[in-house]
């Protein structure tokens, strides 16, 4: 198939580049969703700000109540919530999401939905509940499930310098305060820009871009998210939004992961999770995990690490985040270079 030479061809997995999109493509994509996202949403700058802006606007923790995480979950967000708002930790991973079943009036629960997949039911009050769908925000099971608010990051599946969406699905829901534009927020989203920008010219084989460089930018960028109040998302970036094929690319990413479930060997060395966004791999030791990983990137194959655990997590979710491989499948790859993916990884 020649296929792992043309895995090596650019990259998988890692920052996306800026698009470079088809006119017939954005005129398809406006035909199939003219309304996504809706106009109701409120459109941030990040997914952890609009986190943010759904507490305010609940007003948790001012001066009752605390926010619930789930003790699996991105820590940039726990540390960025941290600040403003009281938080307790429930013990919850991808292999056991346990919920629980009663929490005070004052307080809120967050739900992540892990890799797409649909969480588990809850008995909770709806108006207590906030989900954050960043891995598949257009998954169909979405609009029936029981949550006042519903939050998440587009740049984790779309390529964008910015953004973050929120809205209350219910109308017993507080309606969302409008987020303002911020300078320094511009500033960010404009410098992910250009740097987006670099990485593109550099797949497409400028001699001119260096990988240290675009990557060390792209990582700056991805920092600086942190520091940022929420702020709305540019008018620009908006525009970008609405004019990506949102719906033709999930496709394509589910079909991309299809195939390559379909491909794959038995693997004796891991099991995979449900999952939406790419192919989750659990290996069955953090050195089997580490090896592959290893061998993915000599070949240009970069599995994301969804999420490092800080110290002093819970022993189960380090040994879970160590032993995760998470290898994306979206509207980036061909065919062919999914067929490398297999490849690759039958003779590891
Ligand atoms: C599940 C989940 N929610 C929220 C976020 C925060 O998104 P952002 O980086 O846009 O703030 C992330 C980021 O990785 C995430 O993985």
């Amino acid at each position: 198939m020649g296929d792992s030479q043309d895995v090596t061809k650019g990259e998988i997995g890692s920052f996306f580049p800026y698009p470079e999109l088809d006119p017939s493509d954005v005129a398809e994509s406006k035909r199939k969703s003219p309304t996504w996202p809706p106009r109701s949403w409120s459109l941030l700058n990040s997914g952890r700000a609009a986190l943010q802006q759904v507490l305010d606007s609940h007003g948790v923790g001012h001066p009752q109540g605390v926010l619930w995480l789930p003790s699996y979950y991105c820590s940039e967000v726990t540390r960025y919530v941290q600040r403003n708002t009281p938080i307790r930790v429930y013990p919850c991973n991808p292999t056991d999401q346990s919920l629980p079943s009663d929490i005070p009036p004052d307080d809120l629960l967050l739900i992540v939905s892990y890799f797409g997949a649909e969480p588990p039911a809850h008995s909770l009050d709806p108006s207590q509940v906030v989900l954050d769908t960043t891995h598949d925000p257009l998954a169909p099971w979405i609009d029936d499930y029981r949550a006042g608010w519903v939050i998440g990051s587009l740049r984790k599946t779309l390529p964008l310098p910015e953004g973050g969406f929120a809205h209350s699905s219910r109308s017993t829901s507080p309606s969302l305060a409008e987020p303002r534009p911020s300078d320094e927020s511009r500033q960010v989203a404009q410098q992910g820009a250009v740097a987006m920008i670099t990485k593109a010219r550099w797949l497409a084989g400028d001699p001119s871009t260096d990988k240290d460089e675009w990557y060390r930018e792209l990582q700056q960028h991805e920092d600086a998210f942190d520091r940022l109040d929420p702020a709305s998302l540019l008018p620009e970036n908006e525009q970008l939004l609405r004019s990506l094929p949102v719906k033709s690319w999930r496709q394509v990413r589910l079909s991309n992961l299809a195939f390559l479930r379909e491909h794959l060997p038995p693997l004796r060395w891991a099991v995979q999770l449900p999952a939406t966004y790419g192919l989750v791999l659990v290996c069955i030791s953090q050195e089997v995990a580490d090896t592959v990983r290893g061998k993915l990137v000599s070949q240009g194959v970069y599995p994301a690490r969804l999420w490092p655990q800080p110290e002093g997590s819970r022993e189960p979710d380090t040994d879970l985040a160590n032993r995760i491989l998470v290898i994306h499948t979206d509207h980036r790859y061909t065919r062919t270079q999914i067929a490398g993916v297999v490849q690759l990884l039958k003779i590891v």
